[in-house]
């Protein structure tokens, strides 16, 4: 039995044209920046977001970590959303290995912070007992939001707060494309207000392997040292950067199929009784939803699902969280929907 892969975006497979441009990349030694792909591809992600320079990653995870290494001193402190990535699932990296301090501010249901909450949350530098506010986070599109993509006005409310106290802006952009095309704007000037950005590859734009961070000139040579501190430094990564570039040059555009997915997932869902979900909210595409019946435990469902070939996780007791990609096409929401009724059916 074919299954039908909700658990995450990450789990795309790369497109034909991937592989065969991999297969062909030009390679040299990226630490000497000699790799013509990888050169290729950091111009490529400097130029897309509009900012001078590019930094070619192994992961999400050590995009966000270089890029907040490179902007934090040991004891500065980083504000966030409480349901952000970089707090909630990235191992506590920016304090273990940078001795960053983490401030959370909580997360609105629509992904955003309150501008209001954030400068709350902006220490006093003439207090010797402060840790030194250094850089503000923003997730978009924010993952444990549902999706929710963060449009250029609502981030304009944070930039107003970091420029009053002379902060750096750091955004996790790990599904940044699918926020432009949510919105219908250049991801230049979603990417605008940041002095930094790290965005993923390997997640709607279905790519193996990668994200880029990218900065000033200044910056990214700065976190090209601390990108070797943490190993980063790759050698012939043109072998994965060369499908990076097909991502770049051909998946974002098919990002509005798996939205449009999204919508039907969660309309579909809507109807089945039981199941507490407002799918007016889902903008893009990530869909989280729970039960309105405590006694049916989340993993009887997920379990149900799996017997029936369909795979999604549950992110707490009470929610699940099913995400659309590359290779899920409306005839799996079709199936999805009709073994989530049948399930249900079963426990209920
Ligand atoms: C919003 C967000 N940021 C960062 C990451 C980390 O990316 P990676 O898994 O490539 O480390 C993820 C991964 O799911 C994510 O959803």
């Amino acid at each position: 039995m074919s299954t039908i892969d909700l658990r995450s975006d990450t789990v795309t497979m790369p497109s034909p044209a991937m592989r065969e441009a991999m297969y062909r990349a030009e390679l040299g030694d990226d630490v000497y920046r000699e790799d013509p792909t990888v050169n290729r591809l950091e111009e490529m992600a400097a130029e897309r977001l509009g900012k001078e320079a590019g930094l070619f990653v192994v992961s999400g995870t050590m995009g966000n970590l270089v890029a907040l290494l490179t902007h934090c001193a040991r004891g500065d402190e980083v504000i966030l959303g409480d349901h952000a990535h970089i707090f909630l699932y990235e191992a506590g990296g920016i304090s273990a290995l940078g001795g960053a301090m983490v401030h959370t501010v909580p997360n609105l249901p629509n992904g955003m912070l309150d501008p209001v909450q954030v400068e709350a949350a902006v220490r006093d530098t003439q207090n010797v007992h402060f840790p030194r506010s250094r850089v503000i986070c923003l997730e978009n599109t924010h993952n444990r939001c549902g999706g929710a993509a963060l449009s250029p006005e609502q981030i304009g409310t944070i930039k107003a707060v970091a420029d009053r106290h002379g902060l750096r802006m750091h955004l996790d952009g790990a599904r940044i494309f699918n926020a432009a095309v949510a919105l219908g704007v250049d991801v230049a000037e979603l990417a605008a207000p940041f002095d930094s950005v790290q965005f993923c590859f390997s997640k709607g734009l279905a790519a193996p392997v990668g994200s880029a961070i990218v900065g000033s000139k200044e910056f990214i040579e700065q976190a090209r040292r601390n990108r070797k501190i943490v190993g980063g430094g790759m050698r012939q990564a043109g072998a994965i950067a060369a499908a990076a570039i097909v991502a770049l040059e051909q998946m974002v555009d098919r990002l509005a199929d798996d939205h449009a997915n999204a919508k039907r997932l969660a309309e579909g869902l809507a109807e089945i009784p039981g199941v507490d979900i407002d799918p007016s909210t889902v903008q893009t595409n990530i869909v989280i939803f729970g039960l309105r019946n405590p006694k049916i435990a989340i993993a009887d469902v997920t379990s149900g699902l799996a017997a029936e070939g369909i795979q999604m996780n549950a992110i707490s007791p009470t929610q699940f969280r099913a995400v659309t990609h590359y290779g899920i096409e409306r005839d799996d929401i079709d199936k999805t929907l009709v073994a989530f009724r049948k399930v249900m059916g079963a426990l209920a």
